[in-house]
């Protein structure tokens, strides 16, 4: 019997009210319903101060990235919900990929990204959707080997998409977040029967 993929899924913002957060939180009912064992994170309980190697070489990775690339590495596959911030990552979330991919244990690397199944959501305010941080995000973990699949749920017009439920309004969107849900479970599971 094989058990079902485990899904480590956080946003890219600690705002109060964050849209990617909402974003989350759909995602991560509609996982739920497929039958993904989801852990939700905020990256607001993993603080990190600004990558600066003189501080990796004085002080050593910190812990909170140790444990996030740990968390990474327990996982089948890591959704991630990415804000915009002048057309590109914002810095919380491209810190937090800093210094995971610096993080080391026993003097070796863990393998927090590399051969890890990926999924992305962008959600903002505006018409498009926050998709260049989105595409920036894509060629960010690609380059640090993670499979990004290519189905994604891009959310414009965020202050209004969602009901007192926290669903999706339109069923376009609706549709999307299960198509994407669907197709990083399939992938995962897939994965790890070929491991
Ligand atoms: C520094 C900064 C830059 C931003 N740049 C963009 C942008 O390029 N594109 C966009 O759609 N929204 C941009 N926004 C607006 C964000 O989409 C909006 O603040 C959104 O609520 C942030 O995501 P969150 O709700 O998940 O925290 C920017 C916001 C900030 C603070």
């Amino acid at each position: 019997m094989t058990r079902p993929p485990r899904i480590l899924l956080f946003a890219g913002s600690i705002r109060t009210g964050a849209y990617s957060g909402k974003v989350a939180a759909a995602a991560q009912k509609e996982l739920a319903l497929q039958g993904a064992e989801v852990t939700r994170i905020s990256l607001g309980d993993y603080p990190l101060p600004i990558m600066n190697q003189d501080l990796e070489t004085e002080e050593g990775v910190p812990e909170n990235a140790i444990k996030l690339a740990r968390l990474f590495a327990s996982h089948d596959a890591v959704m991630i919900c990415t804000p915009e911030y002048n057309g590109s990552i914002p810095p919380l979330l491209k810190n937090a990929i800093d210094w995971i991919s610096r993080a080391k244990e026993n003097g070796k690397p863990i393998r927090a990204f590399s051969g890890r199944i990926g999924c992305i959501c962008c959600s903002s305010n505006g018409h498009f959707a926050g998709i260049r941080s989105a595409s920036h995000l894509r060629q960010v973990l690609a380059h640090i080997q993670m499979d990004v699949i290519a189905s994604q749920v891009s959310v414009p017009n965020a202050g209004e998409a969602f009901d007192q439920n926290g669903d999706f309004k339109e069923e376009r969107l609706r549709n999307g977040m299960n198509r994407t849900c669907k197709a990083l479970i399939e992938t995962a599971s897939l994965c790890m029967q070929m491991d």
